[in-house]
């Protein structure tokens, strides 16, 4: 039996009090946290709690599926950072299990799709989401340009999810609004009204902030996202006539 339990948007004590029941009663509990950067403080109180280790685990043995190796006997917990299936490659984990029948159970929990409603903006009215990786040298894509163009030609709203591979090595906001400037420039296509560029950062923790990137004058923390307003109704308008 497989569970995948969301820990929800930051912090691990924010787990509901179901999934420390599954976690107490499994065989074996991993924990990815390369998909997304939360609080760990929380890690060794929760080991006490539910009475074992938690193994932490990487992209490498998340995606070899070496996890699932007793699943068929045992009931294994995967513990993954925000939902389990928003923007993470867990259904192929999934899929796995199916082929081996074995049982599997989602724990569902908060996620970025849906706390970016905190702006104020309509969820109903985003596009696709796009991401802004860490830049390589060989490796510097602008893909994501498209994405918010298409969405903004629908009127839609994109979520500008930005890369955080450690709370020191990340895409900051500064960099992404450059980035998509730059490309607007070089493609002389002038589509964004970046007055009402948001970002959104620490969302579900103490100290998430929310604002406009003109008006950004701190270094946020990550993880942060941004959003590239579409079409805005009455109610969108005056969410975001409130943001100071
Ligand atoms: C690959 S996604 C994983 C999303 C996660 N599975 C979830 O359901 O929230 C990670 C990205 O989402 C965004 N993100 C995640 N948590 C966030 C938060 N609390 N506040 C702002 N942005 C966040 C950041 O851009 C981060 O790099």
């Amino acid at each position: 039996m497989l569970y995948l339990i969301g820990t929800g948007l930051f912090y691990l004590n924010d787990l509901p009090l179901r999934a420390v029941d599954l976690l107490s009663k499994a065989d074996e509990v991993f924990m990815e946290n390369y998909t997304n950067l939360i609080d760990m403080s929380f890690l060794g109180p929760l080991e006490k709690t539910i009475g074992k280790k938690i193994t932490l685990i990487g992209r490498e043995e998340t995606e070899n599926e070496s996890i699932l190796a007793d699943a068929d006997k045992k009931t294994v917990c995967l513990l993954v950072p925000g939902d389990p299936l928003a923007a993470t490659t867990h259904m192929s984990l999934i899929l796995a299990c199916r082929k081996s029948g074995i049982k599997t159970r989602v724990v569902h929990a908060s996620s970025i799709f849906s706390a970016i409603a905190e702006t104020g903006l309509s969820l109903y009215k985003f596009g696709a989401t796009v991401s802004i990786p860490l830049y390589e040298k060989n490796f510097t894509p602008d893909s994501f340009f498209d994405g918010i163009k298409n969405n903004l030609d629908k009127g839609f709203h994109t979520l500008v999810l930005l890369e955080a591979r450690s709370e020191k090595e990340f895409v900051d906001a500064n960099t992404a609004v450059e980035l998509i400037k730059n490309i607007e420039k070089r493609k002389g296509l002038r589509i964004i009204d970046w007055r009402n560029v948001l970002y959104a950062s620490r969302l579900g923790s103490d100290e998430s902030k929310i604002g406009f990137t003109e008006k950004l004058d701190v270094d946020l923390k990550p993880p942060i996202s941004l959003v590239i307003p579409g079409r805005l109704n009455e109610i969108e308008k005056e969410a975001l006539d409130s943001i100071n």
